[in-house]
């Protein structure tokens, strides 16, 4: 079976507390699946946490890697509210790019989009690239692109794992990239029909990631 990418995206949820608690949790969750190296487990929570996560990942040793949910579209400089990739590089390995909230509610043009991607490779930062149909662009130097189809975030409706499959592959046909992911109301339940894809290389579970059981299930189901 070809790496999978399980990807947890907290949103804007969590306080320090609940984030100790999930990581506590987590961290007897994981012991009983073992480790599966095949399975690469990124999280991604608000920038505030960070530090903590990073802390806690440390301090109990677990196979978990960073992202963030965004990236300033400049350097560092006079940009009051944006993070920058010299700051980001400290913490996280992958970066979130395009998520369909921050398209919708921050009004984020492919012309924003293609400046994040710039700046998240300028520091050595893997673009997560999500798009929400099998048309979008996608910028030059993206390898994992995340297939979210609008109507399944959030809804409890998935997409099917065929229609998943046939745009996974018609994206890394037209684009050339390695990796490409589905999300949109992945559970523990469902989501091994997306993962045994021959084209879908992981899922990026909103909701049940903030969940330490459900987010386990997820990679121990994968
Ligand atoms: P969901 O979110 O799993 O809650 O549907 C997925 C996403 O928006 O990344």
């Amino acid at each position: 079976m070809e790496k999978q990418f399980i990807i947890g995206n907290w949103k804007s949820h969590k306080t320090v507390a609940q984030t100790e608690e999930w990581f506590a949790d987590i961290a007897l969750e994981l012991h009983e699946i073992g480790q599966d190296t095949d399975k690469t487990i990124i999280l991604c929570p608000p920038f505030p946490l960070l530090p903590l996560c990073k802390t806690l990942i440390g301090k109990n040793h677990l196979p978990i890697h960073l992202g963030s949910q965004d990236i300033s579209p400049f350097g560092e400089g006079a940009y009051t509210g944006a993070v920058a990739g010299t700051l980001l590089r400290n913490f996280v390995e992958y970066c979130i790019i395009g998520h369909s909230e921050r398209r919708k509610y921050f009004a984020e043009t492919e012309e924003i989009l293609a400046q994040k991607v710039i700046q998240a490779k300028a520091h050595g930062i893997e673009p997560l690239y999500c798009v929400p149909d099998k048309d979008a662009r996608i910028p030059h130097g993206v390898n994992i692109v995340a297939f979210e189809p609008i109507a399944s975030i959030g809804s409890g409706h998935p997409d099917t794992p065929e229609d998943a499959e046939a745009v996974a592959r018609f994206i890394k046909e037209k684009n050339g990239v390695s990796y490409v992911i589905y999300g949109g109301s992945v559970t523990d339940k469902n989501v091994h029909e997306f993962t045994q894809q021959t084209n879908v290389n992981g899922v990026l579970p909103g909701g049940a990631s903030l969940s330490s059981k459900d987010f386990a299930g997820i990679i121990h189901n994968a």
